[in-house]
């Protein structure tokens, strides 16, 4: 090795001994004869100290050197002199007196300073991503993104998983995203698909006998950008036989708590993780992947509402809307203005609106009459807006905000309001990883768009035991067999115990619209499977990306991927997606078409 130590090793390192660094000048001062370099490498910095006193020879080429130039020192470690300790830096009392210097490459200024404080567009950072993962921040992110993924391995090992891989070219599996294609130059106008997940491959290896399967997938999906979505991502994919819901929940919450526990001893987590069905979640929060580290629950008013004689409540009861809301502890004080912002922030949800009442402090500590401020305090009457105050457990202090319309656009509205109202009034315990297993999903949802049903995980979900009887007639009332495991509102991970016979499977395509030709063409392989004999199974698949970016405490996604793309999914570092030869098309027999021609 060019290096016998790294940079951070100075930290416990006994003074006086000899020591070879290699890395890069984050930093040159200089104070006449002593220059001192900050120097870098993956494991931190130290500092580095040329003495023209010692060598004249060094100190000129020291005094050359510049920001980004990779350099090979040897020295002795040394105490820094009293005063001119960092205490910020874990090798801050510490630096390498200099006696020999080697200049290794030498580098053009940078586009942007490398320290973790820079505030540098994005897609200039990703355009230079190879400068950015420089950032000690963004190594640490690696290391931390590594550390996850050798802790899964080591303990689904142990437990006798197999990581088996399956292939990348494959072919359409529905997961609700549409598919990317690739071309086949052997079969003209025939295309692979990359795979959204592992999904019924996993499920054909369980049929092969193979009783715990895993692996770390990559999955592409095309899809509407989000801020915690990228077109490719990883998963940890697990698959069991002979298993129950039960198993699969105890097996996540044990690999998902004791590797919180192992890499971010800092963070506090709860065991059991709590879990709240679908229909609890959407009733108490709004959405199924809640935020629970902070309260702000929705309350229904519907019924409350329902003989209200204000035309706004009345018009949303009769078109079959629903209304509800939350209290916002201590924001009575909230200025016009601010809840205008709120109001424009609901309308970007769909919502037409939000209503708003302010229950102001009294000296009497009741909610009075002349105490309440709100635009719906002219249309309904005190002893409602009382009622209202009452089932949202509001008090005097507090703001209470409603929203009425169509159950989907309510709920969107509402669950957002409530993250945004936690982060204004800064009800998130950061340290907190809130865990909950989301449970008792319905097996469809009614697409309007489309006039079909959907699945609401995927097709391949088995329906809760006791109500096939309903499955044809009531689609809507079926819950399956289907979890998730969200945290701090973000979904982590997805699965189900699946349907493994072939009747019940087909059942499911008819019902939701699939042609026989579209069932034979797509889902021939796992049928004919389950002709042979296929175990009950069940298994999860959990998003590596998202589980780190709760635990680097980061909400872009892109901070966790060593090379990722942006929002709009182009990567400015290769320029991708990008054009080909007009060969390259022609032997795979295409052709494009320019958009100006559309
Ligand atoms: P699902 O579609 O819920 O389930 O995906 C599982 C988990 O993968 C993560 N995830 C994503 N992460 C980043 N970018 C994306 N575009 C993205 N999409 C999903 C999420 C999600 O919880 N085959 C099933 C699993 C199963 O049933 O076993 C599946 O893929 O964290």
């Amino acid at each position: 090795m060019l290096k016998t130590n790294n940079c951070i090793d100075l930290s416990n390192l006994t003074l006086g001994k000899s020591i070879i660094l290699a890395g890069w000048v984050a930093n040159r001062r200089d104070h006449g004869n002593l220059i001192f370099l900050d120097l870098r490498d993956q494991s931190g910095i130290a500092q580095v100290v040329i003495d023209a006193d010692i060598n004249e020879e060094l100190h000129k080429m020291a005094k050359s050197i510049r920001n980004e130039w990779v350099i090979q020192i040897s020295g002795i470690i040394r105490e820094r002199p009293e005063g001119s300790e960092n205490p910020k830096l874990p090798t801050g009392y510490v630096e390498v007196i200099t006696h020999d210097l080697t200049i290794l490459n030498e580098s053009i200024t940078p586009p942007f300073e490398i320290n973790d404080d820079i505030t540098v567009d994005e897609s200039i950072r990703l355009k230079y991503r190879y400068l950015d993962l420089r950032r000690i921040r963004m190594s640490n992110i690696l290391a931390l993104r590594h550390n996850v993924v050798k802790f899964i391995r080591e303990f689904l090992n142990k437990r006798n998983f197999l990581e088996i891989e399956t292939p990348i070219l494959i072919k359409s599996t529905p997961e609700g995203a549409r598919d990317y294609l690739v071309p086949s130059r052997l079969y003209p106008s025939e295309f692979y698909a990359l795979p959204q997940s592992p999904q019924q491959l996993k499920q054909l290896l369980m049929v092969s006998g193979i009783e715990k399967y895993y692996q770390i997938a990559r999955c592409f999906r095309d899809e509407d950008p989000r801020s915690d979505r990228q077109p490719e991502f990883t998963q940890l994919d697990l698959e069991m036989s002979f298993v129950e819901q039960e198993d699969i929940l105890s097996l996540t919450e044990e690999l998902y708590f004791n590797l919180v526990k192992e890499i971010v001893p800092h963070k506090k987590i709860v065991s059991p993780f709590p879990r709240i069905t679908y229909a609890d979640a959407i009733a108490k929060y709004g959405t199924d992947r809640p935020d629970t580290r902070y309260d702000l629950k929705l309350h229904d008013l519907t019924t409350l509402l329902s003989n209200s004689e204000f035309n706004i409540f009345k018009k949303i009861i009769n078109n079959k809307g629903i209304i509800r809301g939350f209290t916002a502890p201590n924001a009575a004080h909230y200025k016009r203005k601010d809840i205008d912002g709120l109001i424009d922030f609901a309308k970007t949800y769909g919502s037409q609106g939000l209503m708003w009442i302010a229950i102001d402090e009294t000296t009497s500590n009741n909610i009075e009459e002349d105490s309440i401020r709100s635009p719906i305090k002219n249309h309904v009457p005190f002893t409602e807006i009382l009622q209202i105050a009452s089932e949202l457990n509001a008090n005097p202090g507090d703001l209470i905000l409603i929203v009425a319309g169509t159950e989907k656009i309510t709920n969107l509205t509402l669950s957002a309001l409530r993250a945004e109202m936690a982060n204004r009034l800064d009800l998130i315990d950061t340290s907190v990883l809130a865990f909950t297993f989301v449970t008792d999903f319905p097996l469809f949802e009614w697409d309007d768009e489309i006039k079909k049903w959907k699945s609401l995980h995927h097709p391949f979900t088995s329906p809760s035991d006791d109500q096939l009887e309903k499955l044809q007639i009531s689609p809507e009332s079926i819950t399956s067999n289907a979890y998730d495991l969200v945290c701090n509102g973000l979904e982590c991970a997805g699965g189900s115990i699946r349907i493994s016979n072939r009747e019940m499977q087909e059942k499911i395509f008819e019902i939701l619209g699939y042609t026989n030709q579209e069932i034979q063409s797509q889902f021939q392989q796992l049928l004919t499977a389950f002709d042979y004999g296929a175990p009950p199974h069940g298994g999860i698949a959990g998003g590596i990306e998202r589980l780190v970016m709760l635990l680097s405490d980061t909400d872009n996604i892109r901070d966790v991927i060593a090379f990722p793309k942006t929002q709009k999914f182009i990567d400015p570092l290769f320029e991708s997606p990008s054009k080909v030869t007009q060969e390259q098309l022609a032997e795979l027999h295409l052709e494009t078409i320019e958009k100006d021609n559309e």
